[in-house]
Order: structure tokens, then sequence, then C-alpha cells
């Protein structure tokens, strides 16, 4: 199978000990962080659909939509300052994650998730009381710096007290807790839409507050990591909670090889300049590609822009937002499919199937819109022909929820050896970021210009990243970290990169490095 072929590994290093229950409410409270980011992914769009936002901060986007009988649909919701509110976070958090990865490693995960809480409370606050658009974009800057320092500092505090057998599903219970913020962001969406005035979209900004200060209470409560511990020479506190977080006393084989990380990690100067070597192209390929890739599959458009999506197509306001819940739910439920499936199926798997579906329910969505739209962008959906397309874009969301989404971070995240795993990871997230920004920004001019291509344009992206991972992705399912390079090594196109001698399986488990 082309891309999929790897040699046999050497002998895995497995630690004592077990998942205990102090370890597992810590990854809890810690994974909250994603709620944040959902919770903002979310809520955008809903209140960007409702009437009494748009007359008090976008009053011509209003006109427009008011005169949509006669004037282009596919146009109603372009406007750049519009466009500017939704992206302006992801701007921030592209900003935030170029030094996040130093702060992280400066002052500790615990600190980092503590200052990302706080700084988007305020961003919170700021929002729910904006009186002018200076004000709604202050806010959003700073919830994007919140987003950028717990996207950086979540995953890591999660590697690193998790044991290493279910390391893979505690990551993608970050990924979880984004869908639950968005499905919640949806639901709040819906009831406070109803309300007069403008209460109601104050309320949908302002509750961001509330998984701000879950964050910010929970981290500062939250033990520190062990590694975090070894870096600042604490180290029979380290000790202590290494035997507490693994239920036993026998941490020593685990404690040296955290040890020995710490120092080489230290060891490198620049891990950036590091990962520029020939060496390590398959990761550096990586870091950037996943990442660009996952935003390039359109989820944002839905995610961000699904209530006005729904308008677009003729639904109305609660009709929108009560669909954009469901595609919500759709989201989130999925994505358990891929924590039941992706240790025993592999990663390769759920990525081929859900790049497939999700390039079928694209081409079928632009089709059905193009079908009564046209080029001109005038035209009516009946009621049942606009439920069809909300069921393929489900099918669409599904698909991403299973593949793309969990995987778009989980598989960056297990590749990266030592040595660059700051630099990579880093990277990763502004890659994520930065597309995001760019989708969100240009998605409504796109499809004033695009019109119903604009579907088939990212159906076109679906199918490019589905001929990458079938060619240049090999499955990592069930390599230890530290054998991975035997992986490259062993594939038809990355062996050229990898020596015999980087292919060394004697590493330290990679997820305990210092980031
Ligand atoms: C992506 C987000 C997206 C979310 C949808 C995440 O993996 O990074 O951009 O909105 O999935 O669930």
């Amino acid at each position: 199978m082309a891309g999929g072929h790897v040699i046999p590994v050497g002998e895995t290093k497995i630690y004592p000990g077990r998942l205990t229950s102090y370890a597992l409410f810590a990854c809890m409270v810690a994974s909250f962080g994603g709620l944040i980011f959902g919770y903002d992914i979310g809520i955008s769009g809903g209140v960007t659909s409702m009437d009494t936002f748009l007359s008090k901060f976008f009053p011509k986007v209003l006109e427009k939509e008011k005169h949509v009988i006669d004037s282009n649909q596919y146009c109603q919701f372009n406007s750049v300052l519009l466009s500017t509110f939704t992206s302006v976070l992801y701007f921030a958090a592209f900003v935030s994650s170029f030094f996040a990865s130093s702060i992280t490693r400066r002052l500790g995960r615990k600190i980092t998730m503590v200052g990302g809480g706080l700084i988007f409370l305020l961003g919170a606050i700021i929002n729910g009381v904006a009186s002018n658009v200076l004000m709604l974009i202050v806010g959003r800057i700073l919830l994007g710096l919140g987003v950028g320092f717990s996207s950086q500092a979540v995953p890591l505090y999660l590697a690193e007290m998790a044991p290493m057998k279910i390391r893979g599903t505690l990551n993608i219970s970050f990924q979880m807790m984004i869908t639950v913020g968005i499905f919640v962001a949806h639901l709040v969406n819906y009831g406070t839409s109803n309300i007069n005035g403008d209460l109601g979209w104050r309320l949908s900004l302002g509750l961001a507050a509330v998984p701000a200060i879950i964050v910010t209470v929970g981290a500062f409560f939250l033990p520190n990591t062990p590694n975090s511990m070894i870096e600042r020479n604490q180290t029979d506190k380290a000790r202590t909670m290494l035997r507490e977080i693994r239920g036993t006393d026998d941490i020593d084989l685990e404690y040296e090889d955290l040890v020995a990380a710490s120092k080489q990690s230290q060891a490198i100067k620049d891990p950036f300049k590091t990962l520029l070597g020939r060496k390590y192209r398959p990761q550096l390929v990586m870091s950037i590609v996943i990442p660009s890739l996952q935003q390039l599959t359109g989820i944002n458009v839905v995610m961000f822009y699904a209530p006005v999506l729904f308008k677009t197509i003729g639904f109305g306001t609660q009709a929108s937002l009560m669909s954009a819940v469901i595609t919500g739910f759709v989201n989130l439920a999925s994505t358990f499919i891929s924590v039941l499936t992706v240790d025993r199926f592999g990663r390769r798997i759920l990525f081929l199937e859900g790049g497939v579906q999700m390039t079928i329910a694209q081409i079928i969505v632009g089709t059905l819109i193009g079908w009564k739209f046209g080029t001109t962008g005038m035209g009516y959906i009946p009621k049942t022909y606009a439920i069809f397309i909300v069921i393929f874009i489900c099918i669409f969301v599904a698909a991403f929820a299973w593949s793309w989404g969990p995987l778009g971070w989980l598989v960056p995240s297990e590749i990266y050896p030592l040595e660059v795993r700051s630099a990579a990871q880093s990277i990763t997230v502004s890659a994520n970021m930065f597309w995001t920004y760019v989708i969100a920004q240009i998605f409504p001019p796109m499809l004033c210009s695009f019109k119903f291509g604009l579907f088939y344009f990212f159906a076109a992206w679906e199918v490019i990243m589905t001929v990458f991972v079938y060619w240049f992705l090999p499955e990592t399912k069930g390599i230890p970290i530290e054998e991975m390079q035997t992986v490259w090594k062993s594939h038809w196109f990355w062996a050229k990169y990898v020596n015999d001698d980087n292919v060394d399986s004697g590493h330290v488990e990679i997820s305990n490095v210092s980031v």
C-alpha cells in the first residue's frame, strides 16, 4: 500500500503505572481549554446572523440582507468589517503562537493556562459590554491571545500527564472539548436569539466568560507536570508528582528518562534551525502541510458561518440557528467515532475515508445550491430542498469530525522527535491559526465571487489532501514516538532524507520533553 508500508519496530519501553483518578481529573480540567476555543468558533456566526447585532454594528449588512429578493444572495454577507470581526481572533492566536512556546517553557504550562484564561475572560467581558466596533475587535483580539496560549499549553499538559498507552485518546479529548464548545455556542445562540433588544447577542458573547472562569480557576488548582518541575530543578517534587499521577512507587525508569529528555532538549540551542536540517524534512513538511490542509477542508465555513450560510439558502434566523445546532451536534457525536477507532483501525484509513466522503458531500452541496441560484445568486430554495442541503453539510461535517478534525492535531503531535518538538509543535499551531484566519476572512468575498463554485474549490482541496495522505503519510498507529524515525526510513519517498544513523530506537519517550 503506497505510503503505508513500515518496517517492524523494535522493543518498546513500557513504564510501570496506570491512569490514576488524580491524573484523569487534571487532564479533564486542562482539556477544558478546548472549550474556550470551541465556544469562540461557534459563537460568532450566530451573532452575525442576529438583526439586533447587525443593526448596531453593521447596519449596511442588515440593509443588504433585507433586500435579498432582488439582489445577489451569494453576496449578502460580504463585508470586510464583518469578516474581520470573525477572523481577527485567529490572527491574534496566530501571532501569540509564536511566543506561546517560549512562555510555556519559561513559566510552565499551568501559569500559561491561567494567564490564557484571564486574558480570555477580559476579552469576553469587553465583547459582552461592547458599544462600538472597536470594542468588539479589541475583545476578539484578547480572546485570540487566550486561544493561542491554551492551544499551545493544553495539548502539552495532556501529553505530559497521560501515561504513554492512552496518550492518543487523551489528545483527542482536547478536540472533543472543542466540539463541545462549538455545540454549546450554537445552543446559546439559538436560545438568545429569541431575546429582544441587545441583550441576546450580549449574552452570547459575554457567556464566553463561563468557560474562561472554569479554565482559569481549574488551571490555578492544577498540579504542575513532573517535566515542568524537573526543568526548574524541583527534583523531589517531580518524583512525588510522578508517583501520584502513575499510582506506583516504581517510577525510576520513567523519572530517569524525563531527566535525560530535559537535558537533551536544553542542549538544543536553536530548535527552529535544527528542524531545517535535511533529516527532519518529513517532520517539517508535516508540521506545515497537515494543519494547512485541515483548514483547507473548508470546515470553518460551516463552523463559523453555518447560520449565515443557512440564511443565504433562505432559512429564517431561528431555522438557521437550529440548523447550526444540528451541525454542531453531528460534529460532536462523530468525534466519538474517531476516539473509538483511531487506535484500532489506524490513522490512514480514517484520513482516506474522511477525505473521499468530504469531497462527495461538498460537490453535492455546491451542485444543489448552484442548481437553484445559478451564477446570478437570484432565486428561491424551497424548504425541503434546503433540508437536503443541510443533510449533505452534516455528512461533510461528520467525515471531518472523525478524520481531519482530531487527526489534524494528533498526527503532528506524535511524529516530532525530542530535538525538534518545540519548534515543530509551534509551527503546527501557527499554520493552523494562520489558515483559520485566512478562511474566516475570505469566505464571504469568495462566496460572492466564486458563487456555488466555492464548494467545488474546497472539494478540489479534499482530493489533493486525500492523494497526499495516500502517497506521503505513513501509518503511525501503535508506533512508539521514539521509534518513529524507522517509519520514515522505510517509506518510499521519505527514506532518502533519513540515514541509518538517524534511526535510533534508544531515544527517550518524546512525550516527556519540555516544549
Ligand atoms: C479545527 C478547528 C475546527 C474544529 C471543528 C478543529 O480541529 O482546528 O478549526 O473549527 O476542529 O470541530
